[in-house]
Formats: structure tokens, sequence, C-alpha cells
């Protein structure tokens, strides 16, 4: 039996995102017993009372407070999560760099590129390890088709398609949260969403090079809803009716860069779609094969290999226990993991970086890298014209030694020796950030 390594954990609101890390934190150490990691719940802050007491009555947090500066300041908290409206992200991960606090941020962490590269920035500074809440990477069905595209089983690639569309807003009368005012959110779907599209084909294929956008804003006002009630889901009947500060759709022309040069391919996001749901897909065409993958059938991968025989044309593959972290959460193919799973992934990810284990997790440079394509897009579609997304030294999507379901199960191989041998009780220390800035 390894012996437990405790980290205390803080964390900085306790919306969606706030209760879905908790959750990741206390299910982490039922999911991975061999890695003894032993979250302990320190201290929550949320400016909402109600959410503090949730916070501690309820996902078990010891204390709470409305001031996230005391959770940074205690000396009990090892790591913190930033699960703060996107306003705060600069300014809070900025502090907990330099309180010398390891943390787990969400999407898209900063409001623009510049906000972000100087939570980068920060982090290499202080030498602390971060990481991004970039979920869908961690999707077993992604594991695999990262390690099908680097293992050259589709031969080279030539163009990919990604389409983010989403209908958490399609309603006139749906709230508008923090996410539609620019102050509060930056961009609209394209931080949100496009982001994380913009990750997936970094993870994938490669580094985005240039970029061609063009946006909308369907709606163009909404009903007002209260920071810290409801969630962006929510519709509003009879609420105050305020400008929409930003978009609802984007489409954008890529052109790839670095290893995956000659790549083109289309990138487009929408949180107004009636129809699809949370329809979050990825197809990737090369000169051998293609593969495709949708969140909605988030287990599921269609691939096809070679351009003959009676089985050309997709086939329908089921992630199972072969694929990256699936086994962890179900013994065979056809149970379903969920989105929450994805979460207790990046939990483990996170803090085994934190312990000094390699764990190809998303860091804030995924971040800067997935900005830079967003901040690019928001300058073309205002330009009309193409734009340059500088690359981004140092990204773990550009790791393709590391990726893929082999270096899951090596990695839990290398875990289980550890706890075996002792050598991973208490004796790793927290790790310090490989050094240089973010492209700073
Ligand atoms: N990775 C994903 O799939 C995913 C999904 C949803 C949201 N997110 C990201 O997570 C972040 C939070 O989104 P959410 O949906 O959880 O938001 P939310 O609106 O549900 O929660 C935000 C919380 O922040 C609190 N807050 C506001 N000001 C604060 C302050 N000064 N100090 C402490 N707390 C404060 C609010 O009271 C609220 O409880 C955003 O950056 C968002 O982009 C990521």
């Amino acid at each position: 039996m390894t012996t437990a390594r405790s980290i205390g954990v803080g964390l900085i609101s306790v919306g969606w995102m706030g209760k879905l890390h908790s959750r990741a934190y206390t299910n982490l150490p039922i999911v991975y017993p061999e890695l003894g990691i032993r979250p302990r719940l320190v201290q929550a802050a949320d400016t909402a009372e109600d959410r503090i007491d949730y916070a501690r009555d309820v996902l078990g947090y010891a204390s709470g407070t409305t001031d996230y500066r005391e959770v940074l300041a205690n000396p009990e908290v090892d790591v913190v999560s930033i699960c703060a409206p996107n306003f705060l992200h600069a300014e809070i991960g900025k502090a907990a760099a330099q309180a010398g606090k390891a943390f787990w941020i969400e999407k898209p962490a900063g409001r623009s590129a510049q906000e972000t590269q100087e939570i980068a920035a920060a982090a290499a500074a202080a030498g602390v390890i971060s990481a991004v809440g970039f979920n869908y990477r961690n999707a077993p069905a992604i594991e695999y088709a990262r390690s099908l595209v680097a293992g050259g089983k589709l031969g080279r690639i030539t163009n990919i398609r990604g389409a983010f569309f989403a209908d958490y807003s399609s309603e006139p009368k749906g709230a508008l949260s923090w996410r539609f005012i620019r102050d509060l959110a930056g961009s609209g779907v394209l931080g949100d969403l496009m982001g994380h599209l913009a990750d997936l084909a970094h993870y994938v294929v490669g580094p985005v090079a240039r970029v061609s956008a063009v946006t909308s804003t369907v709606y163009t006002e909404r009903p007002k809803l209260p920071m810290g009630q409801g969630t962006h889901f929510a519709v509003v009947e009879d609420g105050e009716m305020l400008p929409v500060e930003n978009e609802d759709y984007a489409a954008l022309l890529v052109a790839f860069g670095g290893d995956a040069a000659g790549a083109v391919g289309t990138l487009e996001a929408s949180r107004v779609s009636v129809g699809p749901r949370a329809q979050y897909s990825l197809e990737v065409y090369g000169t051998e094969g293609s593969l495709l993958w949708d969140f909605e059938r988030m287990n599921e991968l269609q691939l096809a290999l070679g351009r003959s025989g009676p089985h050309v044309g997709y086939t329908r593959i089921m992630a199972g226990p072969d694929f990256g972290d699936f086994g962890r959460f179900q013994p065979g193919a056809g149970t379903s993991m969920g989105y929450d799973d994805l979460k207790v992934i990046e939990a483990r990810k996170f803090l085994q970086a934190y312990l000094g284990e390699n764990s190809a997790h998303a860091d804030i440079r995924d971040a800067l890298a997935a900005n830079r394509v967003v901040s690019a897009a928001e300058t073309s579609a205002a330009s009309g014209t193409w734009e340059e997304v500088a690359p981004v030294e140092g990204t773990t999507a550009a790791r393709r030694d590391a990726g893929g379901a082999a270096e899951t199960t090596e990695r839990h191989d290398d875990a289980s020796d550890a706890g075996a041998g002792g050598a991973a009780d208490h004796g790793a220390g927290p790790a310090r950030e490989a050094g240089g800035t973010a492209d700073a």
C-alpha cells in the first residue's frame, strides 16, 4: 500500500467549475489509489455567501472566505483551483504564482493573449506548476486519435474540420451572464469554445500558424443575470435587457505550422445553435485515413484507414480500457465515461505534475497558444485580413513523443513501481516549472 501524499487544496470560486474541480479532487484517490495522492479540501472563496456555505457544508472544505487572498495566504494550501469568471484570471493567476502556489486555472485563462502571457510569465518567474482546464484533451478517444496521428497512421495530415456548437444561449431570453460582457469575459464564443477547439487542434494535429476569421452576434440584447446566481444556461423572462458585447458565432480558416505545416482547415464555434446541444467535433483528414470525434458521442471514434477493400470508409470504434484512462472509470467498452471524469483525469495530471511526475498535462503555455489563435481571429474579423499566430515555446501539445494511450499505460506502470518501492512516498517534493518564460 502506497503511503498517502497529502496535498492541501484551495478553491477560488464555487460555481459550476468550482464544484467540478472539487469533485475531481475528491474522486482522485478512488480512481487512482496506487498514486497515494490525498487531496485535502482546505479553504474555498466566493463572493456569494451561500456558495461558501455549500463549499464548507457540502463539498467538505474546512473553511470558507469571501476574499480569495486568504486562500492564497493560507499555509495549509499547496495548490489552488482558479474557477472565477474570466476577468479575475489574470489578477488571481499572477497572485497565486507570486504566493508560490501551483494553480489549476480554468480556460481561457486571460481575457486576451496579453493577459495569459502575463500569467505565464508570473508562473515561470515563480517556478510554479500550472494546469489549464482543457478537459476535452483527456477524452480517451482523443488520446487515441492523437496517438494515431503522431504514429503516422493517417499519413500526412492534409486538412481538418472542427466545430464546437453549443445551444446554451440559443434562447433569445437566455441570460446575459458575465460571459456576454466584454470587461468580464473578453471575447464571446471565441474565448469560451473556440479556445477549447484550438487546443484540441494543437494537441491532435499541431500548431495553428495563420488565421482568417469572421464573427457574428445573433442576439444583440439579453436579460441580465446577477453574478453568483444561476448558470449561463438560465432563461430570464422579465429581466432588464442589456447589450450583448461579444460574438455568438465565429468561423476560422486556419493554416498549420511546425510539424503540421501544409495542413489547413476550418474551425467554427457557436453558442446559439438550435439542434446541436454540445456537439464538439474534430475531423482530421490525412493521405492514408481520416478520423472523426464528437463530444456528444465522447466514447466513440469514427476511423477510416486505407482507401481500398470491402471495409473502406468509416468504422465506429468504441473507447474501452485500452484507450487513455478509460479503464480507470469503466471495466469495459460500451459503459460510458462522462464529462466529469475528464476533470478527474485533469486533476491527476495536475497533481502528478505538482509532485514532479511526468503527466503531459495542459499548462499555461497551452492556454497562451490557444489564446493567440483567438486573439488573431478577433483581429482578423475586424481587419478582414489573414493574421499570423506567433508560436509558443514549450507547450505540452507539442510533446508528440508523450501523447496517446501508450504514454498513459507507461505512466501508470511507473507510478505503481514507485508506490511499491516507496520512492514516491512523500519523497518527491513539489515540482518547479521548467525554466524560461512562456515565449514572453
Ligand atoms: N473547462 C470547461 O469545460 C469549462 C466549462 C465551464 C466554464 N469554464 C470556465 O470556468 C470559469 C468559471 O465558469 P463557471 O461556469 O464555473 O462560472 P459560474 O458563473 O458558474 O461561477 C463563477 C463563480 O465566481 C464567483 N465569483 C465572482 N466574483 C468573485 C470573486 N471576486 N472572488 C471569488 N469568487 C467570485 C461567483 O459568485 C460564482 O460563484 C470560467 O473561466 C469559464 O470559462 C470552463
